[in-house]
């Protein structure tokens, strides 16, 4: 019996693509075919098969070699990408359990389906200190800081997945496929390709930006990706930036998209913020996590419209694939239970908070820091955005002022922070 080792690919959705093993590489290919539920347009085909002398040994090989990979948990390879393939058929090629490659005819559908890519980012750490982060973010430009797959899925799988259910997700910052530069595909697309029958997803769509074009819009080629069921379609309509506040995206954000999900460019926060507020979907999107306490978004915090998710996001993917530090976090109006975060808030007797971590500004106003919270004291007082985030206004207390607080002590600006006071 022979011993085989093959990639597959579904044809309406090339984002579908396995790595796998077998002694029968017809019975298999019959096997993804005759699986369930699935569509009989959208046959799988082989990529690549060969047949190799040990196939549990090459395929544990290809794990270890590409076991910073996720989908070396799943065998499946998210998206599709050339290069991504390329890797794994030179490896499997140059492994010495090789014998040969084969080939193998399958019917070729008429229907023509664009494949798609995937990116995977590198993990290796840069070691920035965390003072760095917000020189290094402008020298950098954060407005190109990548999120990693593994903090999507942390935050993401913290949500109960009836949410998702029969929904349109729109990642409006999301390069899901870039064909240029596969190091641009975001973690937000890759997380729902992968996810989406598991969650139930009626629909994904992602756009493209393209960057600043000419005046008349001459060769903007920002496009949309949409992956609607099983079916994926790739759009560049005329003129087309990709821009969230393009007037096509904002016709997607308003009339078909039930919740919005990505990272947007930090330097747009306050746009995008708005532009998202003002359509009144749920959203699930990463900021700045000073911006808990910027004046755009406290008036939401203060109505408990908006609220943190569960996690921060301190690490960010370069252009290069470098990690990066940044100072990230979850902003949400998805309803949260349970926030671990509560536990590092300390809501304590106001005599008993250390002095280091309270004082009074030249307006006798409170300042405590270090997620210290007096339950003893009845006036407004100053914190930072740190037990926002934490949770603070889910515990007694509550906004005062719908604007950024600035202390002044001494005649010198402090940091910035936000007045709450003790329901
Ligand atoms: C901070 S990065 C995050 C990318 C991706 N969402 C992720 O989480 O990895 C912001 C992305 O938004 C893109 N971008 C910049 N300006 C934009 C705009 N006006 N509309 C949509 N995307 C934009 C950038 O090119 C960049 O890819």
């Amino acid at each position: 019996m022979g011993e085989y080792i093959y990639i597959v690919q579904a044809l309406l959705e090339p984002s579908k693509c396995k790595i796998g093993k077998t002694n029968d590489l017809s019975r298999r290919l019959k096997e993804y075919n005759n699986m369930t539920g699935k569509s009989k347009e959208n046959i799988y085909k082989y990529l690549f098969t060969c047949e190799v002398k040990n196939m549990t040994q090459l395929e544990n090989a290809i794990k270890m070699n590409f076991s910073v990979l996720r989908e070396e948990k799943s065998k499946e390879i998210y998206f599709f990408n050339a290069a991504l393939f390329k890797n794994y058929v030179k490896f499997i090629k140059s492994h010495k359990m090789f014998v040969k490659e084969i080939f193998i005819k399958t019917d070729e559908k008429k229907q023509m389906v664009k494949i798609v890519k995937k990116t995977t980012p590198s993990l290796e750490e840069r070691g920035l200190s965390p003072k760095d982060v917000m020189q290094k973010a402008k020298r950098v430009d954060n407005d190109e800081f990548y999120t990693r797959y593994e903090d999507v899925e942390k935050e993401l799988s913290m949500y109960n997945k009836r949410i998702w259910k029969n929904k349109t997700v729109f990642c409006n910052c999301d390069d899901p496929v870039d064909e240029d530069n596969e190091r641009n595909t975001s973690a937000f697309a890759l997380y729902f390709m992968h996810h989406f029958a598991e969650i139930g997803l009626k629909k994904l769509v992602c756009i493209h930006y393209s960057g600043v074009v000419d005046l008349f819009n001459q060769g903007a080629k920002g496009y949309i990706f949409t992956k609607d069921g099983f079916r994926e379609l790739k759009a560049y309509p005329d003129g087309y930036t990709g821009s969230f506040d393009h007037p096509l995206s904002l016709k997607i954000l308003n009339e078909d998209a039930d919740i919005v999900c990505t990272n947007p460019p930090f330097s747009r926060a306050i746009d995008y913020w708005n532009t998202t507020i003002k359509s009144g979907k749920k959203f699930l999107i990463i900021s700045n996590i000073s911006n808990a306490i910027n004046t755009a978004y406290i008036p939401y915090f203060k109505n408990n419209q908006v609220w943190a998710g569960f996690n921060e996001v301190d690490w960010f993917l370069t252009p290069k694939k470098e990690l990066t530090r940044a100072a990230g976090y979850w902003f949400t109006n998805i309803p949260i239970k349970n926030r671990p975060k509560y536990k590092q808030l300390k809501i304590i007797p106001l005599k008993a908070i250390p002095e280091k971590y309270k004082k009074y500004d030249d307006l006798e106003i409170l300042l405590v820091d270090n997620c210290f919270i007096p339950n003893d004291y009845k006036k407004p007082f100053a914190v930072s955005a740190r037990p926002i985030l934490n949770g603070l206004l889910e515990k007694g207390y509550k906004i005062v002022q719908e604007k950024r607080y600035e202390p002044c002590i001494n005649g010198k600006l402090g940091f910035a922070r936000v007045l709450v006071q003790k329901i």
